[in-house]
C-alpha cells in the first residue's frame, strides 16, 4: 500500500499489546478543564439534565458529536488564508465545486449552510402532503423536515440493526423485501424518493454494503423511484465497505464513494460532519430535479455561490473533501471507536458492537436496566457519566423522540447514550479514562434513578429541553464517587 496512504492501524508493540497509532501530530492546543465533581453536579443541575446545555468550560471530553469539530488539518487551515471574499462567483466556491465534481461525479452543485438546511429544501422540493417515505433510517433532523412537509416515514432496517450485540458487518442495510412490500402498499406515485443515510447515525453509525445498496437500486428502477443518498458520513461507510466487504479491499476511497454516488439520484450532505465547521451541498445529475431545488437556496441560504457560508469554511471544506479520501485520515476516528468498543465490551458494558463510524454507543437500557423508559434511561445515563468523569455524550433515546397526541412518548426502538469520537481529537489515555470511568460507573449503576421533564420544547425537545433528576440520586452518586476516588477529580 501507498505509504502515504496508510490507515491508522493496530501497530503491534513489543511488550505484546497493539493499539491504535496516531498518524498526526498535535500543532494547536486547546486547554481543557476538569472540575471537581461537585462543580459537575451544579453545572448539570444549572443545564436541566440536559448536555446540550452544558458549556465547554465544564466539559472535559467533549463527545457531544462530531459535527463541527473534527480537528482541523494544517492544509485546510492554510486555505482558509487564501479565501477571496466575493458574493457572487468567488474562487474559494470554484475550488471546492471542483472538489465535489471530483468526489461525487455530479453535474448541478447546490450549496447550503448545513444539513438540515439541505433537508428543508429537499423536503420542500419534493415530500408533499400524504407522500410515504422509505429510508434504512431516520435521523431527527431529516424526520422534522419531511414530516413538516406532510410525509410519512417507513424506517425499513433489518432484523440485525437494533440488536445491540451483534457481529454484522452492515448494520445499517435495507431489508429489500419490506422494502418492495411498503412501495406495493403505498403505490409508487406517493413515494418521492427512497433515503438512504450512509453509515446510520442513530442506529450506531452502522454502514450499509454496497451490495444492498445495488439491490435498492435494483427495487428503484424497477419502480421509478429515485434514490436519495445522505452522505453526511459518506467517509466512514465507505472505509467501512473498504475493510468489511468482499471485493472492495483494494479499491481507493475515491473510487468506493463514486460508486456510491453513482447508484444515488441526489446526494446531500452536511459539511459539519464531512469536512469542515459549517456548510453543506445538495448534488446532482438530473437538470430537472435541480432545477426545481434551485430558488430555494437564494431564498433559504444565500446566493447560489455561497449558500449561507463564509469564504473560508468553503476553502476549508473543499480541502476537507479532499483529504477524506485519505485513509490514514479516514480511518483515524474508526480505529479509536473499535479500540474503545472492543475494551468496554471486553468489561462487560454494553456496548453496541462492531464499532461504527462517529462515536461509540452504550446500550442505556441495559446499562440502567432497572430505569423504565418513561424515564428516559439515556438521559439518566448522559447526565449520571458527565457526573463521575466530566464528559459530555449525547441522549439518542425517547428524549430524542417525540410525544405523540395522545400525550405518551414514542418510545425509542433503542435507548443509547452516543459518545462521539471527533476526528483526530482525543488522545489515548483520554480514551482509557473514558473507559475506566464508564466501568466505574457500571459497577454503581444501581445508584442511577430515572429524569422527569421540568420544560418541555414540543420541536426537537432534546436540544433545549429541561429535565431535573427523580429523587436525589446525583448526591448519593457524587457521595459513593468520594469514597471510591478521595479528593481526585
Ligand atoms: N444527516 C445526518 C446523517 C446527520 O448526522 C446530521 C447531523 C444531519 C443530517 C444534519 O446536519 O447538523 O449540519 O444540520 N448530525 C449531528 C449529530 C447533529 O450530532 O449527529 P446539520
Amino acid at each position: 500500500m501507498d505509504i502515504e496512504q496508510r490507515p491508522t492501524e493496530m501497530v503491534k508493540f513489543y511488550s505484546g499489546n497493539s493499539l491504535p497509532l496516531e498518524l498526526h501530530k498535535v500543532r494547536v492546543v486547546q486547554k481543557l478543564h476538569l472540575l471537581p465533581i461537585e462543580k459537575r453536579l451544579e453545572a448539570i443541575e444549572r443545564a436541566g439534565f440536559n448536555s446540550f446545555l452544558l458549556s465547554t468550560r465544564e466539559t472535559y471530553l467533549d463527545m457531544l458529536t462530531d459535527s463541527g469539530c473534527n480537528a482541523m488539518s494544517d492544509r485546510q487551515t492554510a486555505a482558509m488564508m487564501v479565501a477571496d471574499d466575493a458574493y457572487a462567483g468567488s474562487q474559494s466556491y470554484e475550488r471546492m465545486e471542483v472538489q465535489v465534481k471530483n468526489m461525487f461525479a455530479k453535474e448541478y452543485i447546490l450549496p447550503v449552510h448545513q444539513g438540515r438546511a439541505a433537508e428543508n429544501i429537499v423536503g420542500q422540493a419534493f415530500v408533499h402532503e400524504g407522500d410515504q417515505i422509505p429510508m434504512n433510517y431516520h435521523f431527527t433532523t431529516t424526520k422534522a423536515h419531511f414530516e413538516i412537509n406532510g410525509g410519512t416515514l417507513h424506517e425499513i432496517y433489518t432484523d440485525e440493526a437494533l440488536k445491540v450485540k451483534s457481529t454484522h458487518p452492515f448494520k445499517g442495510n435495507m431489508d429489500i423485501n419490506r422494502l418492495k412490500d411498503v412501495i406495493e402498499t403505498y403505490g409508487a406515485a406517493r413515494i418521492p424518493f427512497i433515503r438512504l443515510e450512509a453509515s446510520t447515525n442513530l442506529i450506531g453509525g452502522q454502514p450499509f454494503s454496497m451490495e444492498n445498496m445495488r439491490q435498492v437500486r435494483k427495487v428503484a428502477d424497477d419502480t421509478n423511484i429515485m434514490i436519495v443518498l445522505d452522505a453526511s458520513l459518506i467517509g466512514e461507510n465507505a472505509w467501512f465497505i473498504k475493510q468489511r466487504e468482499s471485493g472492495y479491499a483494494q479499491k481507493t476511497m475515491g473510487e468506493i464513494i463514486r460508486e456510491m454516488s453513482d447508484l444515488s439520484d441526489l446526494v446531500y450532505f452536511s459539511a459539519r460532519k464531512l469536512s469542515s465547521s459549517r456548510g453543506g451541498i445538495i448534488c446532482t445529475n438530473r437538470f430537472d430535479l435541480y432545477d426545481q431545488m434551485r430558488d430555494l437556496v437564494p431564498l433559504y441560504e444565500g446566493f447560489l455561490t455561497y449558500g449561507g457560508m463564509s469564504v473560508r469554511e468553503i476553502e476549508a471544506m473543499a480541502v476537507g473533501l479532499e483529504e477524506t479520501l485519505d485513509n490514514t485520515m479516514i480511518s483515524q476516528s474508526p480505529s479509536f471507536i473499535d479500540y474503545f468498543v472492543r475494551k468496554t465490551d471486553g468489561l462487560g458494558l454494553p456496548v453496541v458492537t462492531p464499532g461504527g463510524a462517529l462515536g461509540a454507543h452504550i446500550d442505556a437500557g441495559s446499562f440502567l436496566s432497572h430505569i423504565p423508559q418513561q424515564e428516559y434511561p439515556a438521559g439518566a445515563l448522559v447526565a449520571a457519566f458527565y457526573l463521575i468523569s466530566g464528559i459530555r455524550g449525547m441522549e439518542r433515546g425517547t428524549i430524542s423522540s417525540v410525544r405523540l397526541e395522545d400525550g405518551s412518548d414514542l418510545l425509542a426502538d433503542i435507548e443509547l447514550m452516543r459518545l462521539a469520537f471527533p476526528r483526530r481529537v482525543f488522545t489515548l489515555s483520554q480514551v482509557e479514562y473514558a473507559i475506566d470511568r464508564l466501568k466505574w460507573l457500571f459497577d454503581n449503576r444501581r445508584l442511577v434513578g430515572g429524569l422527569e421533564w421540568e420544560k418541555e420544547p414540543k420541536v426537537l425537545r432534546f436540544f433545549v429541553g429541561r429535565l431535573k433528576a427523580r429523587g436525589d440520586w446525583p448526591v448519593k452518586l457524587m457521595a459513593k464517587f468520594r469514597e471510591d476516588f478521595g479528593d481526585s477529580l
